[in-house]
């Protein structure tokens, strides 16, 4: 008698691809942000101004052409998501988006331009703000429901490895330009408190939603964009806008530790750069740069040239310079920068058993030896 309805389960389980030992689903990734993490997004939203779809860009990733990443080579999702030994998720609007492959490698739902509010980044016209993001991975929910069941589709999320790492636009294209009722409408303080209100609705709703295991990225020296450089005639940093990231990562960084102990089994952590950036941005040598202030990808002397374009010219070696066009990082300021989160996480890869220390806590546990129950 006991041994019917555990043979029918193994068979169940086999005829659905499922393990003995519960939803064998695979760790993946859900990743939220902006133009720093966007792998494809964007290309895909045909009216949208923030895009990376010409050359130069992707010119050191893969076979060289764009794809919809915002640099060079690969965003600091990509190396941290690589060091964890996880697959990289496809973007969201990526065409071959199918429910398979988001159960082995997870959506990444990044936009350029978008923020953690609504407003941020409306001058370009299309992009997913975080709540659109978040809508969009509430259709994603459902989706698998309706493959993997109820049940299945709960392990999964609470196993997945969740990433929101936005901000930036949030001031620089929002609170910072005069465009924007934002801009009048608050003052510093009350700007970081309005979007702290707003991420921790969002942070709340994504624990509710499944998400357990959940890094949040800070932001770097901001006020030493080139784009931000330019509005002086110094080409200094802007002082202010430095300020500003380092009052939103110190805002973050409370309510990620106090939303970690108040949400039930979440391991909420935040990480920023900002120091290392900084440290880079002023000695650039004492870390194999050799510039700091101006885009590797540049149209002539038209400075900010907002994108870089396929009549620009390339900086001679694009490993030696931290910026690649007005806003975002290279390549290897990138791996600078996904290193220096790495330890703040404290992570290890996941794949790492053998590891002389016990995996920590940002790494999800092995899936709990319970027999899935699929309703498919
Ligand atoms: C932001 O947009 C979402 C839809 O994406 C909407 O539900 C929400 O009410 C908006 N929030 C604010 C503060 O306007
Ligand atoms: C927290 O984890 C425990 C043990 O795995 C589980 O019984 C409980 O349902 C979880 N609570 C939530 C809200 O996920
Ligand atoms: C673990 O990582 C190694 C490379 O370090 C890779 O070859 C192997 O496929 C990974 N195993 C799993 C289960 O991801």
């Amino acid at each position: 008698m006991k041994l019917m309805p555990s043979l029918r389960i193994l068979i169940l389980a086999i005829l659905l691809g499922f393990g003995i030992d519960g939803c064998q689903c695979k760790v993946v990734q859900f990743i939220f942000g902006d133009s720093l993490s966007d792998v494809g997004n964007n290309k895909y939203l045909s009216r949208s101004l923030a895009q990376a779809s010409l050359p130069w860009y992707g010119i050191d990733f893969g076979n060289g052409m764009p794809n919809g990443r915002f640099t060079n080579g690969r965003t600091v999702a990509d190396i941290i998501g690589d060091n964890a030994g996880l697959p990289r998720p496809p973007a969201f609007l990526d065409p071959s988006l199918t429910e398979d492959v988001i159960l082995n490698d997870g959506v990444n739902y990044a936009s350029g331009g978008g923020g953690i509010l609504n407003e941020t980044g409306g001058y370009f016209i299309q992009r997913f703000s975080l709540n659109k993001q978040i809508a969009l991975f509430r259709g994603t929910q459902q989706l698998i429901i309706n493959k993997i069941g109820k049940k299945a589709a709960q392990e999964f999320f609470q196993e997945a490895l969740y990433v929101v790492a936005l901000g930036s636009n949030d001031f620089i294209n929002n609170y910072l330009m005069p465009v924007y009722s934002d801009s009048w409408k608050y003052n510093d303080q009350g700007f970081i408190d309005y979007l702290m209100e707003t991420l921790e609705g969002q942070l709340r709703t994504l624990h509710s939603l499944g998400g357990r295991q959940l890094m949040v990225f800070g932001l770097g020296p901001m006020g030493c964009i080139p784009l931000q450089r330019v509005l002086s005639t110094s080409g200094d940093c802007q002082d202010r806008t430095n300020k500003l990231a380092i009052s939103f990562n110190q805002a973050t960084s409370k309510l990620i530790d106090s939303l970690s102990t108040k949400l039930a089994n979440a391991s909420f952590k935040f990480g920023d750069a900002y120091d290392v950036v900084n440290d880079v941005i002023t000695n650039p040598t004492k870390y194999g740069f050799i510039n700091s202030d101006s885009p590797c990808c540049s149209f002539g002397r038209i400075r900010p040239a907002l994108t870089c374009v396929p009549a620009s010219t390339l900086c001679k070696d694009r490993s030696k310079h931290v910026f690649w066009d007005e806003y975002h990082p290279s390549d290897s300021a990138n791996e600078l920068i996904a290193n220096e989160l790495i330890k703040k996480f404290g992570f290890l890869r996941l794949n790492d058993t053998n590891g002389p220390s016990p995996a920590p806590a940002v790494a999800p546990s092995p899936a709990p030896a319970v027999a899935p129950s699929p309703k498919a």
